[in-house]
């Protein structure tokens, strides 16, 4: 067990320091961990019954064009007013109108162009989280596209030499060179990314390939992607969120007691608060992101008759796994993702499966529910999936880095969040790593911080001192560090140099100072 020194987290003001200690007596007892890092905000308005609003399917965004050079999308983020709670209009921030986002589909090695065109009142920058994407277009939260006639001033933090500051629109370009797997893009604003996000602006993106598609897994309407999030909403029906600034213009931040994160007490599904799906007997494939800015929950798929089924996980963040995980309960951080097949072939026509979060209590328990409506058609579980996954060794690792992630001082004295004792400072190299070496990181935690690279996946060497858990299997981009652990992880740095990223993903610690520079040269 790693030791956390108690002096460092007590002596950090009373929000953060009662969490920090808190976590910091849990660590001892694994059975008694807090579910959750962060703060759950109460609606003011009733919310609907649970499984009373069907299931939204995000829209397929269209490419403008295709030719032999790829697909090339334009897309507008603006402001819309959608009915998420039935009866009440919520103004979101949108790319292309809708939430989530258009999911934009392609092929493993077809370059994507997305054109964006910022319409919001905030400046805004986009990133395809996963995404193996050369620097310019990896949408560095410096790299700022601003609002129409922007007169905002830029914080502190904003002042970057190597920021690329454009005007109205922006192109980024993706190669797309990566495994199949399910990406998400969201916004990546400096100090503003966690209202961004709950204010709407994540969307999927799938790459396809021809390893996947060899294994002949369910498809179409038995394919689904599954963005879950939790809001909550004001006396008005509107977001609400405890921005210091809700202007989201001034100081960054947000107000006690949110400092450790902000979670909602409604769980939406693709946008929809705990929503019902009619299915079949059929085999399904669940694509799974959690897009909540901190809450982590454990799913669990229990039939109406007790009967829990097996999630069987065949893909991580970063695409398929060498062979299926059967999971009873399966924890997912923020920003996680994951590939799974749920079998409906033994429930009777009538019956309903409800995805509980067994990490949630009242109505954060529930997530959604399948209703099986009529026969479908089983088909097996691949034994073997993909060999491609890389097998990096120890001994491979040309460096050996320990980061501490942990509660502290944000640069102007307010209550934050640090890597390795330093606050975000993009003008700091704080890993400067060489193209082409492998390296294990040895990461550490205080309280819950799902830990995401950028640019490369990884694998989970260790953690706790002991093996990876079951759900760490397969290429990841984003690890989920339980209070007071530790965990070895493994990459290669290969593809791009450039100015990079690593950072909490629990997205009010990122914009509170969690977030470092991962130079690749
Ligand atoms: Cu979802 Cu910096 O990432
Ligand atoms: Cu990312
Ligand atoms: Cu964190």
């Amino acid at each position: 067990m790693p030791e956390v020194s108690r002096r460092r987290l007590l002596g950090i003001g009373a929000g953060i320091g009662a969490i920090a200690a808190s976590g910091l007596a849990l660590s001892a007892g694994w059975a008694r961990r807090p579910a959750e890092t962060g703060d759950q905000l109460t609606s003011e308005v009733p919310l609907p019954q649970a499984f009373s609003v069907p299931l939204p399917i995000p829209p397929m965004a269209v490419p403008v064009s295709s030719g032999p050079d790829g697909d090339r999308y334009e897309m507008v983020q603006r402001e819309i007013d959608a009915e998420i709670l039935p009866g009440h209009a919520t103004r979101l921030w949108t790319y292309d109108g809708s939430f989530p986002g258009p999911t934009i589909e392609s092929r493993r090695g077809r370059p994507v162009t997305v054109l964006h065109r910022n319409e919001l009142p905030v400046p805004t920058v986009v990133h395809l989280h996963g995404g193996r994407t050369p620097a310019a277009s990896d949408g560095y939260p410096t790299d700022l596209v601003l609002p129409d006639g922007w007169t905002g001033q830029h914080s502190h933090s904003m002042v970057d030499d190597r920021a690329v500051v454009t005007n109205v629109q922006r192109e980024y370009g993706f190669p797309l060179d990566q495994r199949a797997t399910m990406l998400w893009y969201h916004d990546h604003r400096m100090d503003f990314t966690a209202p961004a996000i709950w204010r709407g602006l994540a969307g999927l993106h799938f790459v396809r390939d021809d390893v996947e598609d060899a294994l002949d897994l369910p498809r179409g309407d038995h394919e689904l992607p599954l963005m879950i999030a939790d809001r909550a909403f004001d006396a008005d029906g509107q977001l609400a969120y405890p921005s210091v600034d809700p202007s989201l213009t001034g100081e960054h931040g947000v107000r006690e007691p949110y400092l450790a994160g902000v979670l909602g007490d409604t769980v939406l599904v693709n946008g929809a608060p705990w929503p019902v799906h009619e299915a079949d007997t059929g085999l399904y494939r669940l694509r799974i992101l959690n897009g909540s800015n901190a809450r982590h929950y454990e799913l669990e798929a229990v039939a109406d008759d007790g009967r829990v089924l097996p999630l069987v996980q065949i893909g991580a963040d970063q695409g398929l796994l060498a062979a299926p995980v059967r999971h009873e309960r399966l924890p997912i951080a923020p920003a996680e993702r994951y590939d799974l097949l749920v079998d409906f072939g033994d429930l009777p026509v009538g019956s309903s499966v409800r995805l509980a979060n067994r990490l949630g209590s009242g109505r954060t328990a529930d997530v959604m529910r399948f209703d099986i409506v009529r026969n479908g058609t089983s088909a097996p579980i691949p034994e073997a999936l993909a060999d491609d996954l890389p097998e990096w060794d120890r001994a491979d690792a040309a460096v050996v880095r320990d980061l501490a992630f942990r509660a502290g001082r944000m640069e102007d004295g307010r209550h934050g969040w640090v890597v390795d004792g330093l606050p975000f400072d993009p003008a700091r190299t704080d890993v400067a790593a060489r193209l082409g070496d492998v390296e294990i990181w040895r990461l550490i935690a205080d309280v819950h911080h799902p830990v995401h690279l950028h640019l490369v996946g990884f694998r989970v060497l260790s953690r706790g001192g002991g093996p990876p858990l079951p759900h760490d299997a397969g290429l990841k981009d984003t690890i989920s560090l339980r209070p007071g652990e530790s965990a070895e992880i493994i990459t290669r740095f290969d593809g791009y140099r450039g100015r990079y990223l690593f950072h909490c993903h629990n997205a009010e610690h990122e914009d509170m100072g969690m977030m470092a520079n991962l130079e690749i040269a």
